[in-house]
């Protein structure tokens, strides 16, 4: 393994029964850089993350974490590591004080050095005013500071951040955002997973998506962005019919672009905002009428449709999947 590689995976899978869950997944972390993995619902970032974290064993292929194998050094990862989940467990019935106290004395620290730490976190966390209250009171913005900082106990010098945002306000997002970033500065290695773009974009250094178990693309934010288009057009015409029509005028006016028909629409990712102008000059030429004609930021729904020709699926499709499957 590469020496500045703090995370390192080489062919990572994991079946579930029938299913591929981690798909042959080749990952690298650089020390003091953030990894991000963007995958919508169902893609297989928990997996991984858990057999990073020595959670669950591989079904085959390799990881690194720290130099170390996670399933023959697995005790010696776990020593490196620091574990942030999508449920991650902070005792709700405990202070927050409480929790980190708890916390580090599983790790063996001795009580005065475990006070210690519990109250350096909760003064970085901004939670010293909530330090005696208990964690069920909690916003959901503190709770997740909470979480970061009982990851933390234990100055983990890699760290995996498991959907950290999900469900939190741009608030408390953005908070949280910036405390990834000291931790970075000082030089700590996060893997991060998130199923937001702008997150990726935000924090990760390079960015990893993944679907449906694969790693689909790799890169930095602008080199995906770049691949996928910043920005999505939707252009759709009054008269349905004329769908056809309309992709034939993008593909001749801008050649580079992927449009794609999705409805009544056709989607476009677009780099370059003179495109806009020109397109709707090219169309009023041609008379043809618009019902929408608007860009926005690409969300990850575009990045898919853009990298896979799908849209990311949510789980209520794939369970009614399955249950056609069954049926059949
Ligand atoms: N313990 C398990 N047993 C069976 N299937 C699982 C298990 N854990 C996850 N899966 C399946 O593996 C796939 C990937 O899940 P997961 O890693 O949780 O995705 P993500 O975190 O990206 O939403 C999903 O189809 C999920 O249903
Ligand atoms: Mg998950």
């Amino acid at each position: 393994m590469s020496q500045d590689n703090a995370i390192e995976t080489e062919g990572l899978t994991k079946r579930f029964g029938d299913l591929i869950a981690v798909d042959h997944v080749d990952l690298a972390a650089r020390s003091a850089t953030v990894l991000g993995i963007l995958g919508p619902n169902g893609a297989g970032k928990t997996t991984t993350v858990r057999m990073l974290a020595t959670l669950s064993e591989p079904t085959a292929g390799t990881a690194r974490v720290g130099g170390f194998d996670i399933v023959r050094d697995a005790a010696r990862v776990r020593n490196l590591i620091g574990l942030t989940g999508q449920f991650a467990g902070v005792d709700e019935l405990l202070t927050g004080e409480e929790n980190l106290l708890f916390i580090g004395r599983l790790l063996g620290m001795s009580r005065r050095d475990s006070r210690s730490r519990a109250r350096e976190l909760l003064a970085q966390f901004e939670l010293s005013d909530a330090a005696e209250k208990a964690v069920k009171a909690y916003s959901g913005g503190m709770r997740r500071r909470l979480d970061l900082a009982a990851s933390l106990v234990g100055r983990p010098s890699i760290l995996f951040l498991d959907e950290p945002t999900t469900g939190l306000d741009p608030r408390a997002r953005g908070e949280l955002w910036g405390l990834v970033r000291s931790l970075v500065s000082d030089g700590t290695t996060v893997l991060l997973t998130t199923q937001y773009l702008e997150e990726a974009d935000q924090l990760a250094d390079e960015i990893a998506v993944i679907d449906r178990g694969k790693v689909i693309a790799t890169g930095t934010p602008n080199q995906l962005k770049a691949k996928v288009g910043g920005q999505s057009l939707r252009i759709q015409p009054d008269d349905p019919d004329r769908i056809d029509q309309v992709r034939s005028i993008v593909a001749e006016t801008a050649p580079d672009l992927d449009p794609v028909i999705e409805g009544p629409a056709i989607t476009v990712g677009v780099n370059e905002e003179t495109i806009m102008p020109r397109l709707a000059a090219e169309l009023q030429s041609r008379g043809v009428a618009l019902a929408e004609f608007h860009l926005g930021l690409s969300s990850l729904d575009e990045v898919f449709l853009t990298l896979t020709g799908h849209r990311a699926e949510s789980d209520e499709d794939e369970q009614a999947a399955e249950a056609e499957e069954e049926k059949q």
